[in-house]
């Protein structure tokens, strides 16, 4: 603790001097000073020096750029980064990327501080380009970029380019040079470093310096967590607040500021919230859905066959469609032999309850066999039996119902033709009767409530990264997501496995319809996601886009979607929704238009073509923009609120997975957001703590957040957390909201938050004037206030959250609200920061115009208070 305090007073200090050194109290430094890029830790880092001689490190190799090529980590290499400075004083680096790919990577800086959009073109086909660097001729204006290349032989090539996107044809120069002549070395903290030196002005040094320790001031606060509240607060006893609600300033809030955002990662669908029972049951699995790693996932994953009198094949040859090519051949010499299917890790089973079984299927030899359909135990007990009617050589569905006897975790389904010969089956499918609102090909109903018990006023989907998908072959495509379940297109999962599209757009748009929640599908921007591994091309895969010459047919298929979901029955799409079951148009209002990609070139110009599309076919439909995957000051986050407020987009998706302590300290993000630009929907976000535990701590920083969000709900319009649901044993990504394996639904605490949000929102804001006995930064940033009222119910909510390890015994004046009823409902959770085991508790208490209350230690509280005005 007290080396903590230390560190803390040097950093102000050290910022605090560096504030007057700007204002030039302190004028002692040299004019000049050199500094000396090179590459630390795959990044950008800088070193200074007044003689050239002796350097100094900043931030002891800081990097003040990473590069954004390749795969989210273990790709994103800087290899031989090259600074130069063009004689407009603006700053450019090119580096290489990897040993393989031939792009020239590049980014532009005015002060080397913040870092513009990265372009990655391609100046050697099929070979690399490594070790580059820039000259300028000043006769031309023009840049040459060389570099090295092993195309068989080591050689150097050469392009000049105006704007470091596009080059010239490579040339291989006559005398192969090497960057060594454009570079120089330093002694860096005792190693001897390969990199380049330029003469600067003093304050270029110094605005490095100051914003090294800035981030390592932030950091600082940010990595705080309730482990060293033991020591932070020792001396801290309870404290007393004085709240008083302004109901004279109250202001108009979001009315759709609490919603979900639904990506199937974590087995969210296929096997989770898609209540199909049986595996791989169009044999679609490949070996490319876990690109290779897995040697057996394909067609037979998930299926076996019980006994020795038949062969499993499978094969392609007249397929019930061209989407669905994969299916089961059975070759039977004895009749008793079972097809099986094991289901998601075991099939559940509930005593009583009825099961809905199909299949397509055929007889090679136009046999007229029956099907016997038994769900039995690993002993062979039977738990629900039934015979599907006599097959033809035609594909046909059959379909029966089998009750189950017993309520088990561990069934398999199995498959037994009654006849010898050649039997060909395929989507073999058995769902649950009791789905959600008992919808054919429907959702599993307790996780179905579960969400909808978080009364979410829109629904996000289908992603996060399944949107814009890896690669452009993987960019999550709607029309094929509709219509006949074996009709629709499967895919990879980029989450490394399966999906089914089973849960599709009418699926997803149905769910909303049933929990009274707004559709906000999300379309890709004509760019993969940039985190992918998919070769670095402009036209195959991240960053890169889709080809021009095919963009007009990828907007027409968003146009698309929004007549299906709003045209009427008449118009071609609408007709296609009609034809599923649904008459009525859905009007859709929302749509995201890409997935925290990387704001490049390739996404400017296709963003703003989708962009301008739908505005002009539809004028009332609100677009929603991208910002990148992290907050203020990121690249992405600048140059994607640039694209929407050059274009007048009216909304926003921002991202930010982020500690506790940034929550804490960041309670004041939206306060100076402009009113009159963009609005926000805080698309994806959680508190993450190391280890990536889901506790009460997080689920407390994120009440925190959101007590900001609704104090800001005039600017924030929605927010949602991510990820939402995690099957156990198939979690790509901690923490989630809602865990599930097979048969149990199980809620963490920040669950329980959103629940509570969701289920008191209000669409007005109450300003409180709030005084704590104890004023130190610590303290006050530990506890958040918000007071809302609810226009159709009239009801008064107070949300009061305390991330203090001490109580917090507050005072509550309400007078100025009017009348309100004697009584009101308090609902609390609290408990130990690290508890994950916590439950809300409600009671009803008395409660007056001016009433008490204490907020115990680590807790969240909720006061759903009736007025004179409140619905009876
Ligand atoms: O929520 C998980 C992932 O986080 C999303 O797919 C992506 O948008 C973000 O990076």
């Amino acid at each position: 603790m007290k080396q903590i305090k230390t560190l803390y007073l040097y950093l102000f200090l050290a910022i605090a001097l560096s504030v007057f050194s700007n204002s030039k109290i302190v004028a002692a430094e040299a004019d000049s000073a050199y500094i000396f890029a090179y590459e630390v830790n795959n990044g950008l880092s800088v070193a200074w020096s007044i003689d050239g001689e002796n350097w100094h490190t900043i931030g002891n190799g800081y990097n003040f750029l990473r590069s954004d090529y390749g795969r989210w980590d273990s790709q994103k290499r800087m290899y031989k980064p090259f600074l130069f400075q063009a004689p407009n004083g603006l700053w450019h680096c090119v580096w290489s990327v990897n040993d393989t790919d031939g792009v020239l990577a590049h980014a532009a800086s005015k002060d080397l501080i913040y870092w513009q959009r990265q372009s990655y073109p391609i100046v050697m086909e099929n070979a690399n380009c490594i070790d580059p660097f820039i000259t300028y001729d000043t006769q031309t204006g023009k840049y040459t970029a060389v570099w090295s290349s092993n195309t068989g032989e080591a050689a150097s090539y050469s392009a000049t380019t105006n704007d470091f996107k596009e080059y010239t044809a490579a040339v291989k120069r006559v005398k192969a040079s090497s960057s060594a002549e454009q570079r120089q070395t330093a002694m860096i903290s005792s190693h001897l470093k390969a990199g380049t030196t330029h003469k600067v002005a003093w304050h270029v040094v110094e605005g490095l310096i100051n914003k090294q320790k800035l981030v390592a001031y932030n950091n600082l606060l940010w990595s705080e967590n309730s482990k060293n509240d033991p020591e932070r607060f020792a001396s801290l006893t309870p404290i007393d607040a004085n709240i008083i609600v302004q109901n004279s300033k109250s202001k108009k809030i979001s009315d759709k500021l609490l919603g979900i955002f639904f990506e199937d990662i974590n087995y969210a669908a296929d096997g989770g919230l898609y209540a199909e029972l049986l595996q791989n049951r169009d044999f679609e699995y490949v070996l490319n859905d876990k690109e290779g790693k897995d040697k057996n996932w394909n067609s037979y994953y998930a299926w076996s066959v019980n006994g020795s009198s038949a062969t499993f094949t499978i094969d392609t040859v007249s397929p019930i469609h061209p989407n669905n090519k994969h299916y089961a051949v059975l070759e039977i010499s004895k009749i008793g032999v079972g097809l099986a299917n094991e289901g998601f890790d075991g099939i559940s089973l509930k005593a009583g309850e009825k099961y809905d079984f199909s299949i397509f299927a055929r007889s090679a030899e136009s046999r007229t066999g029956k099907l016997l359909i038994r769900l039995i135990g690993k002993n062979g007990e039977i738990y629900g039996e039934n015979t599907t009617k006599a097959l033809s050589s035609k594909w046909e569905k059959q379909e029966v119902v089998i009750t189950a006897k017993q309520t088990v975790s561990n069934a398999s389904l199995e498959v037994i033709p009654q006849m010898t010969g050649e039997v060909h089956l395929d989507m073999i499918s058995l769902f649950p009767q009791k789905t959600f609102k008992s919808r054919k090909n429907g959702l599993r109903a307790d996780l179905a409530q579960a969400i909808a018990d978080m009364k979410p006023k829109f629904v996000r989907f289908p992603g996060g990264c399944v949107v814009h998908g890896d690669g452009l072959d993987n960019i999550y495509r709607w029309e094929n997501t509709i219509g006949p379940v074996e009709e629709r297109k499967p895919q990879r999962n980029l989450w490394g496995y399966h999906q089914t599209a089973g849960l599709g757009y009418f699926e997803y748009f149905q769910f909303c319809e049933d929990i009274g929640a707004e559709p906000v599908p999300v379309v890709a921007a004509g760019v993969p996601c940039q985190n992918s591994a998919h070769h670095g091309h402009p036209i195959g895969g991240q960053q890169g886009g889709i080809p021009m010459s095919e963009m007009n047919a990828y907007i027409k298929e968003i146009l698309n979607l929004i007549e299906w979901a709003n045209g009427d029955a008449n118009t071609t799409w609408g007709k296609k929704r009609a034809q599923a079951g649904h008459p009525e148009p859905y009007n859709l209002r929302y749509i995201g238009v890409g997935n925290e990609d990387l704001i490049s070139d390739i996404f400017e110009e296709r963003f703003t073509m989708i962009y301008n599309a739908i505005k002009k076919a539809y004028p009332d439909i609100i677009v929603i923009g991208t910002a990148g995957a992290f907050y203020k000051g990121s690249t992405d986050y600048v140059e994607g609120w640039d694209v929407v407020n050059k274009l007048d987009v009216p909304m926003i998706d921002e991202h930010y997975y982020q500690s506790p302590g940034w929550f804490i300290h960041n309670q004041d993000y939206y306060d100076s957001y402009s009113r009159s630009k963009a609005k926000v929907y805080l698309g994806e976000y959680a508190a993450h703590l190391p280890g990536r535990p889901s506790n009460l701590e997080t689920a407390l920083a994120e009440a925190l957040h959101l007590v900001n969000l609704e104090r800001n709900g005039d600017v924030v319009s929605m927010a949602s957390y991510a990820p939402l649901l995690a099957k156990e044993g198939h979690t790509q990504w901690s923490p989630d909201l809602i865990y599930f394996n097979n048969t149990t639904v199980k809620p963490t605490i920040g669950y329980y938050v959103q629940q509570l949000f969701g289920q008191n929102a209000g669409n007005e804001y109450l300003p409180s004037m709030v005084t704590l006995s104890n004023d130190q930064d610590a303290v006050t940033k530990r506890v958040g206030i918000s007071v809302v009222r609810d226009s159709i119910s009239r009801d008064l909510i107070v949300k009061l959250v305390n991330l203090l390890p001490v109580a917090v015994n507050s005072a509550l004046d309400l007078t100025d609200v009017g009348k309100i009823d004697a009584s009101a409902t308090k609902t609390v959770l609290q408990g130990k920061p690290v508890s994950n085991d916590i439950k809300p508790v409600q009671s009803t208490v008395k409660v007056s115009e001016k009433f008490n209350a204490e907020l115990p230690a680590y807790s969240f509280t909720v006061f759903r208070i009736r007025t004179e005005a409140s619905a009876k």
